[in-house]
Order: structure tokens, then sequence, then C-alpha cells
């Protein structure tokens, strides 16, 4: 089934552990009625199968190392049969898929197969390694709903989540020491599926240290 071209909107957000990729992609999808596709929330969902890689994804990702790619590419085609099923859907952000080169030259591939074609939008948010430990050393997370809460604002006040009530903890990959593996495995990894977008030509490249809602202006700006 062929989903209309001009209507369709394919987004990919890319940027280091606490850019506000989730943020950003959220209100994205809200914005445009789209699906939400997050890498990141995809492995903690395969993490809970009692296999051998469920148990493997958890302590690797616990250490803020990154999946492997064939496991990372195969979830990735799974999701894109799922919205496949789907006809009417206007489109999806990625958000955090392609942290490889080799990952961002599969998910082209993935998005041609699926019939989405090569006019994804990819979005990178720039912070700098200070603000992305500053940012996830204090944000928390609810236990019971999987709530991401920001330390800014009226929320460090709260003592539960604000949606259902539930206990908040630190997410557990949200320790420094994995938080400086993550901006290690950026560096080396990531930068370079950066780099295979830039090349092409694709890659917007946005600020993201300003207020949420500036990094969404400048995100629709670019959208156009
Ligand atoms: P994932 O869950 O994607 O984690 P991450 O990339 O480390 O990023 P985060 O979710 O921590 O942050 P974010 O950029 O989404 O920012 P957020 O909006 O939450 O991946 C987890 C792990 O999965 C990886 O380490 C790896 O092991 C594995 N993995 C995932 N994809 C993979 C792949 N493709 N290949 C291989 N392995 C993969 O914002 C962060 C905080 O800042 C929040 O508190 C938020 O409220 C706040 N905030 C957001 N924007 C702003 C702003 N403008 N100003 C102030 N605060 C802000």
């Amino acid at each position: 089934m062929k989903h209309s071209k001009k209507k369709s909107k394919v987004i990919i957000i890319l940027g280091p552990p606490g850019s506000g990729k989730g943020t950003q992609a959220k209100l994205l999808c809200q914005k445009f009625g789209l699906k939400y596709v997050g890498s990141g929330d995809t492995l903690r969902s395969r993490q809970k199968k009692s296999d051998f890689t469920g148990g493997k994804l958890t302590r690797v990702m616990n250490k803020g190392e990154l999946a492997p790619s064939f496991i990372v590419v195969k979830i990735l085609g799974d999701e894109l049969e799922k919205i496949k099923k789907q006809p009417k859907i206007k489109g999806f952000v990625m958000d955090g898929w392609t942290r490889t080169n080799f990952e961002a030259i599969l998910a082209d591939e993935a998005l041609e197969w699926y019939e989405w074609g090569r006019g994804a939008k990819v979005f990178l948010i720039r912070i700098s390694n200070r603000e992305s430990l500053n940012r996830l050393t204090k944000r928390r997370q609810c236990k019971k709903c999987g709530r991401l809460i920001p330390w800014v604002g009226e929320f460090k006040k709260i003592k539960r989540c604000d949606k259902c009530n539930g206990e908040l903890i630190t997410r557990v990959d949200d320790n420094i020491q994995s938080i400086k593996k993550r901006l290690e495995e950026y560096k080396k990894e990531t930068v370079p599926a950066i780099n295979y977008y830039k090349k092409q030509g694709r890659l917007i490249e946005i600020n993201g240290e300003q207020p949420v809602a500036n990094v969404f202006k400048d995100i629709l700006k670019a959208i156009g």
C-alpha cells in the first residue's frame, strides 16, 4: 500500500543524550498527528522479553553502550512493518534511530523498501556535554508510567508523578558513568552517522540550548 508522498512526513531526530530529542519528537507528533517511533523506548520494551537478548540488552544499555546495529535495524524494520498496516497514517517521527553510519545507510534502505522515499527531514539538536550531564543527572522518571520529569520550574517541587502519582526515581542509565559512556558512543559512533546525512545536504542543525518552545519554533521554521 502506497502512502501519499505529498502528505506524508518522515522526520528523523538526532542529538546527544539529553538534547531534547524525545521532547521535540513528541511535540512534532502532537502538532502534525504523526506516530512516535523512539529507539530508546522500543529497545527498553525489548529488554522486557525474558530471553537471551532481553537480558543482554538490559546490561548493555544500562552501562550506556549502544545496542548492536543488527538488533536495532531488525526492530526498526518491525516498527515500519506495523506502520504499513495503518493506511491512514500521515507519517512518523524517528527519535534516536541511526546512531551509527551503518544504521543510517540501512535505515534509508528500509524507508525506501516501505515506500516512504528518501525525503525524510533529518534534525540534529545540538547541546554541549556539560548541558547533557546537567539535564540527565537532574531529571526524574515515574516508576509506574515511565514519564520523564525535567528539573525545571514547577517540576522541581513535585514529589510524585503529576500524571499517575507514581514514585519518582532516576532512569537507570542516568548516572554519571553511563551518561559519560553515552556521550563517548555519540562522539565515536553517531557523529559519523550525522556526517553521512550532512554530506548529502540533508542535515538541519538546531541549537538545543534554548527554551523548549524556541527549539520547537526553529524546527517548525525548517519544516516550512
Ligand atoms: P534513548 O532513550 O534514546 O536515550 P538518549 O539518546 O541517551 O537520550 P535521552 O532519552 O536521555 O534524551 P533525549 O535527547 O530524548 O532528551 P529528552 O527529550 O528526554 O536511548 C537509550 C539507549 O538506548 C542508548 O544509550 C543506547 O544504549 C540504546 N539505543 C537507542 N537507540 C539506539 C540505536 N539507534 N542504536 C544503538 N543503540 C541505541 O530531554 C532530556 C531532559 O532535558 C528532560 O528532562 C527534558 O525535559 C529536558 N529538556 C529537553 N529540552 C530542553 C530544553 N530545551 N531546555 C531545558 N531542558 C530541556
